[in-house]
């Protein structure tokens, strides 16, 4: 390949360096067209455009690809824990035993949240979305926290991963009235996860280790996936140089959509909507191909995978195999099934490659678990904390880091004079 592309434009041509990465994935750089000839790219919604250079995720979206720093989602999801994958994600290599000793006591020892934040949540109403509740709560941890000169970013990072997962249980225990669960030392993360959202101190409450292979399975599938909506706005946030809580709590932000993280949440009320309504999927996959109307079926579709997505695969067979461990019969399962088939075969969603995506089987999952529907975007956020962290630090360590200050073709007024109130018509 040549090592440069050309754009002519006005009859004046730019070479624009090309950059190959180490999966030979092609890209233009026009970092310096703009100087050059005055144009910009314009690229609505950043579908073609790649706005840093990184080393920790590989997608193949043609080829349903997905690799942690070089490791197949397939072979982590079977074989490894999720405070390893955390740790590869984010210092780039498995840890050795020590170090995984050393990491999961840390994530162990800082479970706890400082009890003067336990106050924060008496301020929030019962009904609070759980995802408002922990984008507060993490932003207010950099208050608790907050960068020193003297700063240990491996705390930090330990602190938020450790921290974010007991804001999370509390939110749940917060809506349904019950005293918080304090973390226990003895617990694994997943399984200290579990006790928190379900403890009651009038009953002990065992870990089912059903639940807690299945959860480790969901975070691990979840925790990276390289320039999707919340990871950008974690570097875009992270690019001015703000601290680690205020960048991730923007991440989480973003993620609470629809159309990306709270698709889950949307897909269960959607399966749980057709249910009520008889059954009748036709009708619901004729208004999700009917353009006026704004129905969409939620769990199809990625921007990027446009054969399958990998963890949508691995969802589908853990679903079936969890729901049969813990003798849970859930009529929308054969609901999602049948979409699927439906939809799979039908002419609209081939011709635009529409699969189903990780959302489209989590939320079951979530559900045969006990996990109310209002957590399951809470719950992406658990298993994302990883990647988003990656990201932040792999910026904050590029000496090329710059602002991200993207441009814009400006479509507005052109210049006109200011017409004083009494004089306008
Ligand atoms: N149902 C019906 N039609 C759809 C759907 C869907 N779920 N998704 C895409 N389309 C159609 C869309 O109308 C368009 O048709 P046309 O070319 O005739 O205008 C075409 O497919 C391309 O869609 P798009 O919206 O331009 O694609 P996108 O890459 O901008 O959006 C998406 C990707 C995931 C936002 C979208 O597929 C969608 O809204 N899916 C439902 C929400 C969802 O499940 N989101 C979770 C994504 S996976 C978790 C994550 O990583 O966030």
């Amino acid at each position: 390949m040549d090592d440069a592309a050309k754009l002519v434009l006005n009859g004046q041509e730019y070479p624009l360096p090309v950059v190959v990465g180490s999966e030979n994935e092609v890209g233009v750089d026009v970092s310096r067209l703009r100087g050059e000839s005055g144009a910009i790219t314009l690229d609505s919604g950043y579908a073609n455009t790649g706005s840093c250079k990184s080393a920790i995720t590989f997608i193949d979206g043609e080829q349903g690809i997905l690799r942690y720093r070089g490791y197949p989602i397939e072979q982590l999801a079977e074989k490894a824990r999720f405070p390893e994958v955390a740790y590869l994600l984010i210092y780039g290599e498995l840890p050795n035993a020590g170090q995984l000793d050393k990491f999961r006591q840390d994530l162990t020892y800082h479970s706890m949240i400082h009890e003067d934040m336990k106050k924060f949540f008496e301020g929030f109403r019962h009904t609070a979305h759980p995802m408002a509740i922990l984008s507060a709560m993490v932003t207010s941890m950099s208050s608790y926290y907050p960068e020193t000169d003297e700063d240990d970013e491996y705390l930090n990072i330990v602190r938020l991963l450790a921290k974010t997962k007991t804001i999370a249980a509390y939110a749940y225990k917060k809506a349904i009235g019950q005293p918080f669960v304090y973390p226990q030392n003895s617990l694994s993360y997943c399984a200290n996860f579990l006790h928190m959202m379900f403890s009651v101190p009038a009953e002990p409450y065992e870990v089912d280790p059903v639940l807690e292979d299945v959860l480790n399975v969901l975070l691990i599938l979840h925790a990276d996936h390289e320039q999707n909506c919340s990871t950008s706005t974690v570097r875009m946030v992270g690019s001015s140089q703000a601290n680690l809580y205020a960048s991730i709590s923007a991440g989480i932000c973003a993620l609470w959509g629809p159309l990306h993280g709270g698709a889950n949440q949307k897909v269960i009320e959607m399966l749980s909507m057709i249910q009520a309504d008889g059954g009748d999927l036709k009708k619901y996959v004729d208004k999700a191909k009917d353009k006026d109307d704004p129905f969409r079926l939620f769990g199809f579709g990625h921007r990027v995978y446009k054969n399958f997505d990998p963890r949508a695969t691995i969802l589908r067979k853990a679903a079936t195999n969890v729901l049969d461990r813990l003798g849970v019969d859930d009529p929308t399962l054969d609901i999602a099934r049948q979409l699927e088939e439906i939809a799979l075969e039908d002419e609209y969603f081939v011709e635009r490659n529409l699969y189903p995506n990780v959302d489209f089987y989590s939320g079951i999952i979530y559900r045969a678990m006990g996990i109310p529907t209002d957590m399951f975007t809470v719950m992406f956020a658990l298993g994302r904390l990883p990647g988003w962290i990656g990201h932040w630090k792999e910026l904050r360590e590029d000496p090329k880091g710059r602002i991200n200050r993207p441009r814009q073709i400006y479509t507005g007024a052109v210049e006109r004079d200011f017409v004083p109130v009494d004089q306008r018509g």
